[in-house]
């Protein structure tokens, strides 16, 4: 969301414990600038409590407050209001809290007493300006990524249509063949109902030579194998566009559990067509993996990217018209009750040395244009380990194939609390 102060009023909460102090800084603030619109708060918790249609464009808070240690104040400021652009007022300079803060996300970390009108005028605009082009990117980055996935839907979907036409045909061909049992079938019940309303017997022989001329015996046999094959191949269809629209349903901003067995294997169904004339699919699940508080959309992209980059790898060292295939393994496991693992393994020509530094970059890829814009690897990063603080990476044995694996928190809080050890991994 992006501020907005188009009536050019910036409607700021300064939020500080000692009144003298508040009533000072909000006079400091009026000097600076006569479109800062001022509330005072001197409670934290009241503050907190306010109501959530109080729009802010900026939020001003005190780092000391009884009962609060280290950056305590805005951390429980940012919970609050996770959009907000929020300002520490510190009560003297420390430059490695400063840092904390902004590291934290603050837009800025304000010793109090140092501020002049100007400077203060200047460092809330610059905050809003930052807070806003933060705000832009993110939603840039957004609309980015999900272009790039209804895009890669795209390039699936003639893979998806035959997929789905190689059912649709024999369940044709059955329902044409039912079409004509029941016809057949249909002939020999009139006639027998004719002969029963006009009171004539049939004889054995005469039922016997009209159930041999619908030939009875071929039908029964081939009707409930026809009916059969036609539920199986329908029941296909219902799985492939199932799983099509699990892959591209706009992913939501908010994290629900999920299981990430049937994530991938929706995922390896919609992209069949990619691998299956390159190399056989091998999945093993773990049965008992947990699920996962995620963005089960997201995930279903990055398994995509690195199921159709293992496609290629393999499609890139077997000859195709002798019929050599390749192999990918799909693994799940879950590793201690916080963490589970995702593993994508292939049998392609690995990564050399000379580029495995570069692969997460954007746009960086070594295929042909129209193959590859380089960008799958660098969504899946950003993905797993700045959505989900998670970690991905590979091992690669060039000439005999690479293994990508995804590690992810099982809940979110599993994050938050190693945020705080400082402890979330990444690359
Ligand atoms: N499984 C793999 N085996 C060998 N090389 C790989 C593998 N996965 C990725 N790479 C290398 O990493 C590069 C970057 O991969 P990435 O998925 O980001 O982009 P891309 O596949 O080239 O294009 P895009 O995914 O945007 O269609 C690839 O071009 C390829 O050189
Ligand atoms: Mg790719």
């Amino acid at each position: 969301m992006t501020p907005d102060f188009a009536d050019g009023t910036m409607r700021i909460l300064l939020i500080e414990s000692d009144p003298r102090d508040a009533r000072t800084f909000a006079e400091k603030l009026r000097h600076a600038c006569s479109c800062f619109e001022v509330t005072i708060e001197h409670d934290l918790d009241q503050a907190l409590a306010r109501p959530d249609d109080d729009a802010w464009d900026l939020i001003l808070v005190d780092q000391v407050f009884p009962g609060c240690t280290g950056l305590e104040t805005f951390d429980r400021a940012l919970a609050r209001w996770p959009e907000a652009a929020i300002v520490v007022l510190a009560p003297f300079a420390d430059e490695s809290m400063a840092q904390l803060a902004v590291s934290k996300g603050a837009q800025d970390y304000l010793v109090k007493k140092d501020m002049t009108d100007r400077g203060l005028d200047r460092a809330l605009r610059y905050s809003m300006e930052r807070h806003r082009a933060a705000a832009e990117r993110r939603f840039l980055v957004h609309e980015l990524e999900q272009s790039r996935r209804l895009e890669a839907m795209g390039q699936l979907a003639a893979g998806v249509a035959h997929e789905i036409n190689t059912p649709t045909q024999y369940v044709s061909d059955n329902v044409r063949f039912l079409e004509e049992a029941v016809r057949d079938l249909a002939g020999v019940l009139t006639t027998l109902r004719k002969s029963a309303d006009a009171g004539e017997a049939v004889s054995a022989d005469e039922l016997k030579a009209r159930l041999d001329d619908a030939d009875l015996d071929y039908l029964l046999d081939e009707i409930p194998r026809a009916v059969e094959q036609s539920l199986g191949g329908l029941t296909q269809i219902a799985r492939i566009v199932r799983a099509m629209k699990e892959c591209s349903h706009p992913s939501s901003e908010d994290k629900t559990p999920a299981d990430l067995n049937a994530c991938l294997e929706s995922t390896v169904l919609v992209s069949t067509n990619e691998w299956k004339y390159v190399a056989t699919l091998r999945t093993d699940y773990d049965d008992a993996l947990p699920d996962v508080v995620c963005l089960p959309g997201e995930l279903n992209q990055v398994f995509l990217n690195l199921i159709v980059n293992a496609a290629h790898a393999i499609a890139d060292v077997v000859d195709e018209n002798s019929g050599e295939r390749g192999e990918i393994t799909v693994t799940t496991r879950a590793l201690d009750p916080d963490w589970v693992e995702v593993r994508i393994s292939d049998t392609g020509g690995g990564i050399p040395a000379s580029i495995e530094n570069r692969v997460f970059e954007p746009f960086f890829t070594t295929k042909e244009v129209g193959q590859g814009t380089g960008q799958g690897l660098a969504i899946a990063h950003n993905v797993i380990v700045q959505r989900h603080g998670g970690k991905i990476g590979f091992e690669s044995r060039p000439g005999k194939g690479t293994e990508f694996f995804v590690r992810l928190p099982v809940r979110p809080e599993v994050l938050e609390e190693a945020e705080t050890r400082d402890e979330v991994c990444t690359v």
